[in-house]
């Protein structure tokens, strides 16, 4: 069957080995799923699958089933990364694969964040299908054993968290787990590192949810279960982990070679902490070498002043305003009984886009 996701255009370090490419270069090629439009549930589809190593390939092969679920999780990480960094310099435009996936390969704080979102995307894309039904080989989570307060009792059905995390991590792991010299190593330990912190993040947000019983909502019962936050939830959360990462170096310690942050004392890499080895571009100009694509016409805001205020967006180069037509209803009358009509009304409002 001919897939309609496009090849990546490999970026030079990659062009010294074809195997490198797929092997290495690869390590979040999966994302490219989110691209796939026909239904996979032929296992002969598995191997002309783009972007997956081998043992991805195995997977999909032996559990065909959860193939659709991890092609939904690739699309929550691009919506949910594009949505939580719409009012930064850099907005997660790299993950429109293949155009800018070299910066995603680099070890910057921003490989950081797409990896700790992607473990955490699959994880809980899995989980929740899982409570729905959708998946043959996991059914609801288990029942806690700790005891709820009075006129509170577990019942509804838990999002299966350990198997999200399990066949989660076996796959978007897996390109990492190749065991191959050379000297990637220490970008192979940033990338695991950082999916650990995603997955630690998604652990932070099983939280209690309960619904309410009883005559006419009097809630005199409650049902509670272990439920997953949404992951925008847990990608804000990760958004702060990714403005205040650590950088990191490659360096001994003890028997191996190990990461550690490189300026502050010597210690070791917390387990709540992203971590980057190279430092990003300003993203104010476009350099694609680098993955970035400038803020030239992105929209910004001139009563902010936060990182979307045009001094900061704009990178001090200025803004043009233009005008915009709003529309919107309005003049709405209640009428007896039961019915509103309105008016549509047109209002223009003033917006900035950077010079
Ligand atoms: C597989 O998917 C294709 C495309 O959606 C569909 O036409 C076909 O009926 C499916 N086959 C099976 C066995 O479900
Ligand atoms: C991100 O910024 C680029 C460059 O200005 C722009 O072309 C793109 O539409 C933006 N993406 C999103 C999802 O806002
Ligand atoms: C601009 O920023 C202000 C202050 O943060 C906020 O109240 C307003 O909604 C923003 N406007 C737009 C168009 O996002």
């Amino acid at each position: 069957m001919k897939s309609r996701v496009p090849a990546f255009p490999s970026f030079p370090l990659c062009v010294v080995t074809l195997l490198f490419v797929l092997q290495h270069c690869g390590a979040i090629r999966w994302l490219a799923l989110s691209q796939i439009n026909e239904h996979i549930n032929k296992t002969q589809q598995c191997k002309t699958i783009p972007g997956l190593v081998s043992s991805q390939a195995q997977l999909c092969r032996t559990n065909l089933e959860i193939m659709h679920v991890i092609v939904q999780a690739a699309r929550e990480v691009k919506k949910t990364c594009q949505k939580t960094f719409a009012d930064m310099r850099w907005n997660c435009s790299s993950i429109e694969a293949p155009k800018y996936l070299p910066d995603l390969e680099r070890g910057t704080r921003e490989s950081a964040l797409v990896y700790a979102l992607s473990a955490a995307a699959i994880s809980h894309t899995i989980a929740r299908a899982c409570t729905s039904g959708d998946l043959r080989l996991c059914a609801c989570g288990p029942i806690p054993g700790d005891a709820l307060e009075p006129g509170h009792r577990w019942g509804g059905c838990a999002d299966n968290l350990q198997y999200g995390l399990m066949m989660g991590s076996k796959f978007s792991d897996a390109p990492m787990k190749i065991k191959k010299k050379s000297g990637t190593h220490a970008n192979k330990l940033m990338h695991l590192h950082n999916s650990e912190v995603g997955r630690q993040a998604l652990k932070d947000a099983l939280v209690v949810k309960c619904k309410c019983h009883g005559v006419s909502g009097s809630c005199s019962i409650r049902t509670c279960w272990r439920g997953l936050q949404d992951l925008k939830e847990i990608a804000q959360d990760l958004k702060s982990k990714y403005l205040s990462a650590t950088k990191v170096v490659h360096r001994p310690m003890g028997t191996r070679k190990q990461l550690v942050p490189k300026d502050i004392d010597v210690r070791p890499v917390r387990e709540n902490e992203l971590v980057y080895l190279q430092s990003s571009p300003d993203f104010c100009t476009r350099n694609e070498k680098l993955g970035s694509v400038g803020t030239q016409d992105r929209q910004c805001n001139k009563t902010s002043s936060g990182s979307d205020s045009c001094d900061l967006m704009c990178c001090g180069r200025g803004y043009n305003p233009y005008t915009d037509r709003i529309v919107e209803r309005c003049h709405c009358k209640y009428h007896w009984c039961c019915y509103v009509t309105c008016k549509k009304c047109e209002r223009t409002v003033e917006r900035y886009v950077c010079k």
